[in-house]
């Protein structure tokens, strides 16, 4: 077997393949699910942190591996649901529909702990966290800041993913940071989705991991390989989220579609309505017209006999004038 098909074969675990469960905006992690999964199995953390959660799409990455995997990580999301000047700031519904979606499936070995990073920090012993994600605000005196205090709490395997450590926009500072720390332990980067840092910080990192990280360290086309492999599942990944939008953007169409026919349909209906009591009413001052008809002529028709034998008589009085007039023209 050559160096590269063993690589395939240690990457090609069922887990990669498994669609994730939740895939929300935003998308940037969207892409990186499979290689959090194919991590949560590598390592089998006995205690997993994530810093910075957000909608959960890397969280519930890593908790559907360990509930798939049957493993017996505790998992633990810190974030305050509140946003930063990177993420945005956000509303409450954020984190009431991550609350419903994890609680639902993950809560009997995963907690939403709602607080700053710093006061969390309380709550972990030191040498006690596996495996820890830094994805929180990303200048890089924040993310500085996350690492150095989180740090004394990793354990002898313990490995931090670093999130967006390509992105050189604006004020990110993952990016420099991640050279610098580069230089001082074992690590692995893909490029895809912004960027994923994985920094090898335990002295016993199990092996699956640490083997990877030295020949892609020591070997371009090997960490090629190894970058190519998660960017295609992460571009299926994205597909299913854009499946996903299109679906919902079809199914709002439909319900319009639909409000909009029934709309017509209710319209139609009132106008049958109307077109009824038109008719109904054309007929009732039809009738009424006919009556009032009718009735001149009951009324005018004696007159009518009166006016004709006025007729009568006017033109016999004219008559009687003329040939008086004539009489005296004759006499004078
Ligand atoms: C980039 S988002 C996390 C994205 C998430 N990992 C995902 O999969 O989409 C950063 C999150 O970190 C949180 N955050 C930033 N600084 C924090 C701090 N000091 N304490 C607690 N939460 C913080 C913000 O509220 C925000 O939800």
């Amino acid at each position: 077997m050559s160096n590269q098909e063993s690589i395939l074969q240690a990457l090609a675990r069922p887990i990669v393949f498994q669609v994730p469960r939740r895939l929300t905006s935003p998308p940037s992690w969207v892409m990186h699910a499979p290689l959090a999964m194919w991590l949560v199995e590598a390592l089998r953390p006995s205690v997993l942190v994530e810093l910075g959660t957000y909608s959960g799409t890397s969280y519930c990455a890593f908790c559907q591996a360990v509930q798939q995997l049957k493993l017996p990580t505790k998992c633990y999301a810190v974030d305050t649901w509140k946003g930063d000047p990177h993420a945005s700031w956000y509303g409450e519904e954020v984190y009431e529909d991550l609350r419903r979606h994890h609680d639902a499936q993950y809560a009997s070995f995963s907690r939403l702990v709602r607080e700053d990073f710093d006061s969390a920090l309380a709550h972990f012993d030191d040498g006690s966290i596996d495996l820890l994600h830094i994805d929180g605000y990303h200048t890089y005196d924040a993310v500085k800041h996350d690492f150095e205090s989180w740090k004394p709490k990793l354990s002898n395997r313990g490995v931090v993913l670093f999130h967006d450590t390509n992105v050189r926009e604006r004020d990110f500072g993952v990016a420099q940071l991640w050279e610098e720390l580069k230089r001082s332990w074992p690590s692995l980067e893909v490029l895809h989705g912004h960027g994923l840092g994985i920094l090898l910080v335990g002295k016993d990192v199990p092996q699956p991991l640490a083997a990877l990280a030295e020949r892609t360290g020591a070997s371009s086309d090997d960490l090629r390989l190894f970058q190519d492999f998660f960017a295609h599942l992460g571009r299926a990944c994205l597909a299913e989220v854009s499946l996903e939008e299109s679906r919902a953007t079809i199914a709002e169409r439909d319900a319009s579609v639909d409000s909009l026919l029934a709309r017509c349909t209710q319209i139609a209906g009132e106008r049958d309505e109307d077109r009824r009591a038109f008719s109904a009413e054309m007929s009732r001052l039809n009738q009424l017209y006919r009556q009032e008809l009718a009735k001149p002529k009951g009324f005018l028709a004696p007159l009518l006999v009166i006016k004709r034998a006025l007729g009568r008589l006017c033109r016999g009085c004219s008559a009687e004038k003329d040939a008086s007039r004539k009489d005296v023209a004759i006499s004078g």
